[in-house]
């Protein structure tokens, strides 16, 4: 049976095979071997199809059916993701975020944090959410992180700089501040989102999540830097509050940002995933 605490293992398993189109899984003694021409396939994935014919936690099934394709790419790949209400609001006035989305969706979250090589965010999301962006509800590997802070406003009260692990800081402050298992990078304040992409790139990370908050994710967009954007949709209305996506205002409709998608059911949320 595949839970929770095994998915992890089977992303790291697929990650690191060689590209192949057609790829079977055989879950042995909850270990995996892969092959692509094995009878007793339990898992098979294709570029765009999952299908599983073994014993599995429908939320785990859900999972790999948007995260494994995505694992087959084998390419550079970024990642939007975003939490929000229906109506299009990640977080309260206050700034206050904890939960928009149920459990199953804090799973998803980690399992995607889990299959990436880094995670993306910007300082005001340490400042108001202070996350540890690790994987502890699947039990999988933790991404690097990534802080966009461009003022170096943080400081090292932050669970982040606390908790051992490494951390990156892109910043353009040429203010001489120190962090705990933290490199930080000076970048020119020009063409500044191109610059740390750039950077991310020659650093080795490939698959990459960029996970908020807004004003992050905007600026990826509005730079053409993402492959795909993921909106996680709870069944709620919040009425006012911070709004998922930040871009220059259009003056029509012809303009707006319409594009490829798949649409994923996720246990009482659903998932709208935008390719580019
Ligand atoms: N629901 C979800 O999925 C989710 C996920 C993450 C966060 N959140 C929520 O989102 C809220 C924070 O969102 P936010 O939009 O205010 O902040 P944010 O995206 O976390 O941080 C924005 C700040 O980071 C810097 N920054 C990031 N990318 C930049 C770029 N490419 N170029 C220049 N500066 C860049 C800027 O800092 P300076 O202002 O210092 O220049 C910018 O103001 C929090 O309330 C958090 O709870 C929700």
């Amino acid at each position: 049976m595949i839970t929770k605490h095994n998915i992890s293992s089977l992303f790291e398993f697929v990650k690191n095979q060689k590209k192949s189109n057609n790829l079977r899984i055989d879950l042995i003694n909850k270990s995996f071997v892969l092959s692509q021409h094995s009878k007793i396939a339990d898992i098979s994935i294709s570029k765009y199809k999952v299908v599983f014919n073994c014993k599995i936690e429908k939320k785990i099934e859900e999972i790999g059916q948007i995260l494994l394709p995505i694992l087959m790419l084998k390419k550079k790949f970024y990642i939007g993701q975003i939490g929000q209400s229906l109506d299009g609001k990640i977080a309260l006035l206050n700034g206050n975020s904890h939960y928009i989305n149920d459990k199953n969706s804090i799973s998803y979250l980690h399992s995607l944090r889990s299959i990436c090589d880094a995670v993306v965010v910007g300082v005001n999301t340490i400042r108001k959410d202070d996350p540890l962006l690790t994987t502890r509800a699947i039990k999988g590997p933790n991404p690097q992180r990534i802080i966009i802070d461009p003022s170096l406003k943080l400081t090292n009260k932050y669970q982040v700089f606390k908790d051992g692990m490494p951390n990156i800081i892109f910043t353009h402050s040429k203010k001489n501040k120190k962090f705990n298992n933290t490199r930080i990078y000076k970048l020119p304040e020009r063409n500044f989102t191109n610059l740390i992409y750039q950077n991310i790139n020659t650093l080795g990370y490939k698959l990459v999540l960029v996970e908020g908050g807004s004003k992050t994710i905007s600026k990826f967009l509005e730079n053409g830097l993402l492959n795909i954007m993921q909106f996680i949709i709870a069944p709620t209305i919040i009425g006012s509050g911070i709004n998922s996506i930040n871009i220059e205002p259009i003056t029509n409709l012809k303009n707006v940002i319409r594009t490829k998608n798949n649409i994923f059911k996720f246990g009482k949320e659903i998932i709208v995933s935008l390719e580019f």
